[in-house]
């Protein structure tokens, strides 16, 4: 057992994080009817009513039903109904099933969230042992993904949706005035004199620390060589976007990768998702976000987000320069604090630069940062145990990682070392880039 419940014992800190953290979830949800709740608008999307449900289901499966003795479900159908993709605990229906999902109605699902806080939170006012603490832990961890998620989901859902509507109101003093500063250059020699290129990157746990948490896929820390490179000191701005498009960048092969090209042809790409031609617009563009459409001209000072790995793999060719490697990105944001523009700001987009912040600015929050690395396992990764070990491990082949955290990341959900991914033709999420290049000079 780590400690008796106190006020600062893990299980009471964990107590009080569990509340925050639900209660965060709901309160995006504030905004919403039961009828937005039922939208499944892209293969990549869940209906937010569901979101609700499964991360119930994570704690009822993962911590419930492992912990408390004799403990009896909420309801016997929903250990496979909000199965997402755990194999190990049998069938779950198909995915792009989840908005036919009008029963149970939201009310039971309200419910169901409900009964699992009132004995999770029983628990933690227990003794409960380190396993159950680090599988809380977990299941926050998993909220957390899924409250982003739900805000991305939801952007899209209401894209669909003819009427277009907003999930919040503009606020237009947000972006007047406000200009991205002049992207610079900034040089990094890692290792040096020490170890001339080799660095450290990722985590090892420490297996009593409840309250340093890493994913698996975070894990072990490792060697890594790295070669002196410089980095932007900001994210690429949609004006600069917009350059590549007035330059033809959409219409030229030369700057695609052949899997790209040819995802550009087939859905008939010409701009990042959510932006529309509108001839009433100065810019000819306007862009749709969670508080509505917006011109372009309004943000174009503002990190591009929406873009597919291939849209940024193109941009990166025809700019001169290329996408940082996962490690260069973390070699040089683990030197620093994590803040930003996440969802606890709730602009619920992202924002321009800072003329007198400190560089590189922006790594946290604002836009996912595509890199040019393959989603794999660091030397020496081991999935967790059982079920559990379905969660990172298994998605290993065919995606491209992305760092930094978004608008709508919660902000205790970013670090240094996160590791997000995605297959390389996914934009639905906020995702943007920066450049990078070889050499320190
Ligand atoms: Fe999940």
């Amino acid at each position: 057992m780590l400690t008796h419940l106190t006020t600062t014992s893990p299980a009471a800190v964990l107590l009080a994080r569990y509340r925050s953290v639900r209660a965060a979830t709901m309160r995006f949800c504030a905004p919403l009817t039961p009828e937005d709740m039922m939208v499944q608008s892209c293969t990549e999307a869940s209906p937010v009513k569901w979101h609700l449900a499964h991360t119930s289901w994570f704690f009822e499966t993962f911590v419930l039903a492992e912990f408390v003795a004799n403990y009896q479900p909420f309801h016997p159908d929903f250990r496979w109904l909000f199965n997402s993709y755990y194999k190990a605990l049998g069938e779950m229906p198909e995915k792009k099933l989840r908005a036919s999902f009008s029963r149970p109605p939201l009310e039971q699902i309200l419910a169901y969230r409900e009964h699992v806080d009132a004995r999770l939170c029983k628990l933690l006012e227990q003794t409960p042992e380190d396993e159950l603490l680090r599988r809380v832990v977990l299941g926050l961890e998993h909220e957390q993904q899924h409250l982003e998620l739900a805000a991305t989901d939801i952007k899209h859902a209401f894209f669909t949706n003819p009427l277009h509507p907003a999930y919040a109101s503009f606020n237009a003093e947000e972006f007047q005035e406000k200009i991205a500063p002049p992207l610079e250059w900034l040089s990094f020699s890692p290792g040096y004199p020490v170890r001339p290129g080799v660095v450290e990157i990722g985590v090892t746990p420490d297996p009593k620390a409840i309250d340093s948490f890493a994913f698996d896929n975070e894990t072990p820390r490792h060697n890594v060589y790295i070669a002196p490179f410089r980095l932007a000191s900001r994210p690429v701005a949609c004006a600069e976007y917009l350059a590549f498009m007035e330059e033809d960048g959409y219409a030229r092969p030369e700057l695609w990768l052949s899997e790209g090209w040819d995802t550009v042809q087939a859905n008939g790409w010409q701009a990042p998702l959510y932006w529309r031609r509108d001839t009433a617009t100065k810019s000819g563009w306007s862009v749709f976000t969670l508080r509505g459409w917006q011109p372009l001209g309004e943000l174009s000072e503002t990190p591009v987000c929406h873009l597919s790995y291939f849209e940024a793999d193109a941009f990166a060719r025809w700019s001169g320069h290329r996408l940082p490697t996962e490690f260069e990105w973390e070699f040089v944001a683990a030197q620093r604090s994590v803040a930003g523009n996440f969802l606890d700001s709730n602009h619920l987009h992202p924002q321009p630069g800072s003329p007198t912040a400190p560089t590189p600015q922006q790594l946290f929050g604002d836009v996912w940062e595509w890199t040019q690395s393959p989603y794999t396992g660091y030397p020496g990764y081991k999935p967790l145990p059982g079920a559990l070990g379905e969660y990172n491990g298994k998605f290993m082949s065919s995606q491209m990682v992305l760092r930094g955290g978004s608008c709508v990341t919660p902000a205790s959900h970013s670090r240094a070392t996160y590791r997000n991914f995605f297959p390389p033709a996914t934009r639905w999420q906020f995702s943007g880039l920066r450049l990078a290049r070889d050499g320190a000079s």
